[in-house]
């Protein structure tokens, strides 16, 4: 085990390194192919082409290396994860799968593998420029396209930052997924207080919860504070604030449901102007889609019911409906037996959060090994990971490689 403990600080070590590419100095920042992404792919592409890899970077800005098997036309074996960040990020969301992957590139050495390892740094997952996520994934699974006319704050596309990076939209058809594919592994943080309640180290994800994203807008009337009767008001900020409370009294009450207003934007945003116009965000989630699409029509009545009795207007634009997605039978069952190998207790578990692999699981195999979260937080600059814990990982993902080679004996 004591190589696997080298092998898990150098990891987190890296991760730290990578951290320090960001696009907000003194915080963790890292946008769809901002010019922090440039600083991540030189990192991480010295190291894998230090290991042999074959380094490309897609259409998409996925950064992709990749491990020829022992022959040409074996089928591939994707890990992966994202590097992209939300605002003021912890170091290990997204970056720790991906440093992961190389590591257990390194740990084969010259050893030969009946199958091909492609690792894939995914360029966009959290959603955070465009508002919609999975942006590198999407390109693996040919569903991107659609995306290329989304427009940032700026009013930039996702075709122009495509091209603003140095490349060229028109052969985002090239990143897809090609060829006799094997599956997909992510390894991830849990992001949660789950594994640490439980006091283990790795958890096998089963299923990973169905996600909508909203924008939402209310419209009144700006007017000055200081003279405006209430009863004059057509207050959007009073109006959204009714409505985002009503929001997390239906999580409150509705069984493991996530719900969230993660971003609000105030116009014009004086203190002695009553808001004119408010931008909110909605973001929801369940292991049932069902449960999902019901909260999200009481949420939306909701919004309609308040703007009615408020004098405001309220529209919407959806920016995602994201199924629950399975993790796959028999990769699940893979993982279990090399998490058993390596010495580990074995825990299955449904993830809160979106990843890649609900992409992925569209087009292959998928399974994702999560990593404890000490203190169960994440998206949060104090989010960290146990070495022995990122051992743990690396020693049941190794032992994953076995497994899935004899799958295909
Ligand atoms: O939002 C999520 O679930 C993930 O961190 N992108
Ligand atoms: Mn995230
Ligand atoms: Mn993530």
């Amino acid at each position: 085990m004591d190589h696997w403990i080298e092998r898990a600080e150098k990891v987190i070590e890296r991760c730290r390194e990578i951290a320090c590419f960001t696009d907000e100095p003194g915080h963790i920042t890292r946008t769809f192919l901002s010019p922090a992404t440039r600083e991540v792919h030189a990192y991480l592409r010295r190291w894998m082409e230090e290991l042999g890899l074959a380094v490309r970077v897609d259409a998409a800005g996925n950064l992709r290396g990749l491990r020829a098997g022992l022959n040409p036309h074996d089928p591939i074996l994707y890990l992966g994860s994202h590097i992209d960040t939300v605002p003021h990020a912890g170091a290990f969301d997204g970056v720790l799968g991906v440093v992961m992957a190389i590591a257990l590139v390194e740990a084969l050495e010259n050893r030969g593998v009946r199958f091909g390892i492609e690792v894939l740094a995914f360029s966009e997952e959290e959603g955070v420029r465009f508002g919609v996520p999975f942006l590198g994934s999407r390109a693996l699974a040919g569903t991107a396209a659609e995306l290329l006319s989304l427009a940032d704050a700026q009013g930039l596309t996702v075709a122009d930052a495509v091209r603003e990076f140095g490349l060229d939209p028109a052969r985002l058809p090239e990143a897809a997924m090609s060829g006799s594919v094997l599956g997909y592994l992510e390894f991830h943080i849990e992001q949660g207080p789950v594994l640490e309640s439980l006091d283990l180290p790795l958890g096998i994800v089963e299923s990973i919860a169905g996600q909508s994203r909203f924008e939402m807008v209310f419209e009144g009337r700006a007017n000055h504070a200081g003279t405006t009767p209430v009863a004059l008001r057509r207050d959007a900020l009073a109006g959204a604030a009714e409505w985002i409370s009503r929001v997390e009294r239906e999580a409150c009450t509705t069984p493991d449901l996530r719900a969230t207003v993660g971003s609000l934007d105030v116009q014009p945003g004086a203190s002695n102007v009553i808001p004119g116009r408010v931008c909110a965000t909605l973001d929801v989630r369940h292991t049932s889609d069902e449960v999902r699409h019901r909260a999200i029509t009481t949420l939306l009545d909701s919004a309609t019911q308040v703007a009615e009795r408020r004098g405001l207007e309220v529209t919407w634009a959806q920016r995602l409906d994201q199924p629950a997605t399975p993790m796959h039978p028999t990769m699940i069952a893979a993982m279990e037996r090399a998490v058993a190998r390596a010495g580990f207790p074995v825990h299955r578990m449904a993830s809160g959060a979106g990843h890649d692999a609900m992409i992925m699981a569209a087009k292959c195999p998928a399974a994702m090994l999560f990593v404890r979260s000490p203190g169960g937080l994440s998206h949060h600059p104090e989010e960290t990971v146990l070495p022995e814990d990122v051992a743990a990982a690396l020693a049941a993902g190794f032992r994953f490689l076995e497994e899935v080679e004899a799958l295909g004996a």
